[in-house]
């Protein structure tokens, strides 16, 4: 599951992520699979997507690409300055809309309802992150949660979600919103 160097039309900001990471050692790993994200969002025709983990812009490229509009969020300020430039240069900044803070503080805040896509990229691992990403989906949207093999609270999370359609990729599980009772 990884989007190929030559299909990678965001390769640039994959390549400007991993020399980030090198130099700061800040745990910005750019998403495997930016052509997945896509190929979900346009094949749900979602046209909202929050995001907890922007970095520098990498995944959330590959979601704005699509036409969807995006939030997304990151806790350092270094990432999201550096990713509205990225954003910017691909001319994809009017669909992207970049909250600095920390998710599960923010995201009640950002009081987002009715989302088709929510995508958790962050770490460690947490329910608490992926209620509050669960709180902003509509019913039937997608859940997208990624970074399930660095532990935290991953096997809660599988648990948080088992009764969601849902299927599990091993890094990343995927999982429909049930429709309420
Ligand atoms: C794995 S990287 C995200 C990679 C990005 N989605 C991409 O594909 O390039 C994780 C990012 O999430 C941020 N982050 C991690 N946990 C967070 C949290 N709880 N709240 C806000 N930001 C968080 C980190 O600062 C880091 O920039």
């Amino acid at each position: 599951m990884t989007t190929t160097a030559t299909a990678d039309r965001f390769s640039d900001i994959k390549t400007a992520t991993l020399s980030h990471l090198e130099a700061h050692g800040c745990g910005c790993h750019p998403y495997a699979d930016g052509g997945l994200l896509a190929t979900l969002t346009a094949a749900t025709r979602a046209s909202t997507v929050v995001e907890l983990g922007t970095a520098l812009g990498y995944s959330a490229a590959w979601f704005a690409c699509t036409g969807a509009h995006v939030h997304t969020i990151d806790r350092d300020p270094t990432h999201s300055r550096l990713a509205q430039v990225h954003l910017a240069r691909h001319h994809l900044a009017d669909r992207v809309t970049l909250h600095t803070g920390e998710g599960v503080d923010l995201l009640p805040d950002l009081a987002l309802t009715g989302v088709d896509i929510a995508f958790f990229d962050g770490y460690p691992p947490t329910t608490a992150a992926i209620g509050a990403l669960a709180a902003a989906l509509r019913p039937g949207g997608l859940l997208i949660a990624g970074n399930l093999t660095l532990g935290g609270q991953a096997h809660d999370i599988r648990a948080q979600l088992a009764t969601w359609q849902h299927t599990d990729l091993g890094d990343t599980l995927l999982a429909v919103k049930p429709a309420p009772r």
